[in-house]
């Protein structure tokens, strides 16, 4: 073996619901070159070792989003992934897991059901409605500004790969959340001149599993595989909610919280913040999320230090009212 080329093992999530009664890991040892993407790699174990290994692609580019899946835990797209880029993430020596993605259903080994994901951006109206009449489109542009383009740029970059989707923290604890694509995509929507729903669709963000559930816990934007700034888009589309006065929401109430906890003592009181954003049957509600939290030992603390130095932060609310 040259040092371009060695033998790595392939730890690959079997299951087929119609005939397996559980989950199970087949491992593939294959000699691989440097340069093969891991795309290329499970092509080979099912061309060559078991053709019964199931997983989606299509452009093999980037570009069409089909083959995300969990590539050693963290979901990636296999076509632009490459597999020696993988070896040091690996928990033993060139042993490369893959997994389907998190919070969506299993059909059979790596696809997952994607059913989900088309009915939230149907559900948030996630496409532009225009105003020009239906009998004159494409026969009259409607041009928008580069400066206006420039605000959504980034947010036209998704490729619905759903790589965010599966690693969101809210989705695993309620898969009926918006996720992080149905948000910027939803931003992106908001923000177009050209469309005329965006009350219709602003209605909807503001209700539960809407906007104001993200927990900012940032999973979406460290794995969106196109780098698009994810929580700005979220941030983008709760000031949308604010300029618009939508003040009856949690949203609001969120941040009035945050801002008085700030005012008073300098940072937050998280372990009363549930209870006063969403009431105490809301707060209730919340149980399983903060079980979680405490399992994993992140549990905000009870017992909140005024900070050294509050005066200043005093002072600046002062002087912004
Ligand atoms: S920041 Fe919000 S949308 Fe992104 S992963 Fe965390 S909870 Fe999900
Ligand atoms: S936001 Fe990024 S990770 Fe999420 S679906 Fe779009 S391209 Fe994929
Ligand atoms: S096969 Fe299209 S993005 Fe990977």
């Amino acid at each position: 073996m040259t040092e371009e080329k060695k033998d790595i093992y392939f730890k690959i999530f079997r299951f087929n619901p119609e005939v397996d009664q559980h989950p199970f890991y087949d491992d593939f040892k294959i000699s691989v070159e440097k340069g093969v993407t891991i795309l290329r790699a499970i092509n080979y174990i099912k061309d060559h070792v078991d053709s019964t290994l199931t997983y989606r692609f299509y452009c093999q580019a980037g570009i069409c989003g089909s083959c995300s899946m969990r590539v050693n835990g963290v979901s990636k797209l296999a076509c632009t992934t490459q597999v020696w880029d993988e070896l040091p993430n690996c928990k033993e020596t060139d042993v490369i897991t893959i997994e389907p993605m998190n919070n969506f259903e299993i059909i059979r080994d790596m696809v997952v059901e994607y059913t989900p994901v088309i009915s939230k951006l149907e559900k948030y109206i996630s496409w532009v409605t225009p105003k020009i009449k239906q009998q004159d489109l494409g026969k009259k542009e409607h041009i928008i500004s580069e400066a206006e383009f420039k605000v959504y740029d980034a947010a036209t970059d998704c490729i619905l790969c759903g790589a965010c989707y599966s690693e969101c923290s809210m989705m695993t604890s309620s898969r009926e959340y918006i996720s992080p694509l149905g948000l910027l995509k939803a931003y992106r929507m908001v923000k177009d001149s050209r469309d005329t729903r965006s009350n219709d669709r602003m209605k909807v963000l503001n209700e539960d599993h809407g906007m104001w559930d993200c927990t900012h816990c940032y999973r979406c934007v460290e794995a969106c595989v196109k780098k698009i700034p994810i929580m700005d888009a979220i941030q983008g589309v709760r000031n949308e909610a604010f300029l618009r006065g939508m003040k009856n929401s949690e949203g609001y109430r969120h941040a009035y919280a945050f801002t008085q906890d700030i005012k008073s003592v300098g940072r937050l009181k998280e372990s009363t913040i549930a209870v006063r954003t969403k009431g105490i049957f809301g707060a209730i509600s919340m149980l399983p999320f903060a079980l979680k939290m405490l399992g994993r030992n992140r549990m905000p603390k009870v017992f909140v230090h005024t900070i050294p130095g509050i005066k200043h932060v005093k002072r600046i609310f002062q002087k912004i009212k």
